[in-house]
């Protein structure tokens, strides 16, 4: 594999000029600093930016810096978390924000690397995008990008991201920022993966291997997937008067968040009596697990203390329910 330096530090201005003319207006492109940045970029990983513009400005008027999220109750950040799911982030970012709040701002890459929730991906962007540091951000839409550029049949993989790592380093330009979100850019709206690209309006169009040879959708070439497990669970939402049963996750996925009680099927619907009302099936797709569920509301005579129960306006304000869950929710009135 032949990476030609020469071609890719021609292609930096090129992609400057390009993010200059065609960046989207997006929220968290307005006033950064460090705290906003490193909201920003915790959203934004696994999650569509179209999911994040919302959240982010709303998180932002509950939490304007870190001293307010450092401060907050681990409820209070859950519940302006809900619906991006992955809540692990939710509590890196509040455990990141105390150490902002206690410490200042990190001034190197090992520093940002060593706040909670910020890998190899993050403390690039955050360097680049918030302390103008030449550290590049590599994750597989960066990866796709430089493999299509390249022609680079190597398997996209952790190696793969630290070797172009090394390479981006090597052509880093002095607009860190800039070079850092451009390249994000051209992989969310130019070189879209799977069949997509839309070769014609990229600013690398004439430098691309890929696109030169028309295989721009033969890369990158990926490693093989692992299956995702399944598991079968009945949901039960309990209604008793105007008030729903709710159980706190207490370990594992989703951790912190609420719920309503469920357990593993098939099995007899222990212990609860009553009324069914509704019933129906959903499914919700985690990265490495699949829920297949079964719900069921029920009206029940008496409130079972083991839960908490509140009503829908107290759940819709105050009570953060993964959205694997939504369709059980929607029965709320
Ligand atoms: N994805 C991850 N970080 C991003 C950013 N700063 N802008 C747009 N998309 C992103």
């Amino acid at each position: 594999m032949q990476y030609d330096l020469t071609t890719l530090k021609q292609a930096v201005p090129m992609l400057l000029a390009w993010f200059r003319e065609h960046k989207r207006d997006l929220p968290w492109r307005h006033d950064r600093t460090f705290y906003t940045a490193l909201v920003a970029e915790l959203m934004l990983q696994q999650t569509r930016v179209e999911a994040v513009k919302e959240k982010y400005v709303a998180f932002l008027e509950k939490f304007p810096t870190e001293k307010e999220l450092a401060l907050a109750s681990e409820d209070e950040v859950m519940k302006a978390w809900e619906g991006l799911g992955y809540y692990t982030r939710a509590r890196n970012l509040k455990k990141a924000a105390e150490t902002l709040f206690a410490e200042g701002t990190p001034r190197t890459w090992v520093g940002v690397n060593a706040l909670a929730g910020v890998g190899n991906y993050t403390a690039g962007a955050l360097c680049s995008i918030a302390l103008g540091l030449k550290e590049p951000a590599v994750d597989g839409n960066v990866l796709r990008i430089l493999t299509r550029f390249f022609a680079d049949e190597s398997v996209a993989d952790d190696a793969a991201k630290k070797k172009y790592t090394e390479l981006l380093r090597a052509v880093y330009p002095d607009e860190t920022a800039d070079f850092c979100e451009g390249l994000m850019e051209l992989g969310a709206i130019v070189c879209l993966p799977n069949g997509t690209p839309l070769c014609e309006t990229c600013p690398w169009r004439t430098l691309c291997r890929a696109h030169l040879r028309g295989e721009e959708t033969s890369y990158p070439v990926r490693a093989e997937k692992k299956e995702r497990r399944v598991e079968h669970l009945n949901v039960y939402v309990l209604k008793c008067g105007d008030r729903y049963a709710l159980k706190k996750r207490e370990k594992g996925l989703l951790k912190g968040l609420w719920e309503f009680p469920n357990e593993a099927a098939p099995q007899p619907a222990a212990g609860i009596r009553g009324n069914l009302l509704a019933q129906k099936s959903a499914t919700h797709v985690f990265t490495h697990v699949e829920w297949h569920m079964d719900g069921f509301l029920i009206e029940t005579k008496t409130r079972d203390p083991a839960y908490t129960w509140a009503t829908a306006e107290e759940i819709e304000a105050s009570f953060a329910i993964p959205s694997a869950f939504k369709a059980f929710k929607a029965w709320l009135e």
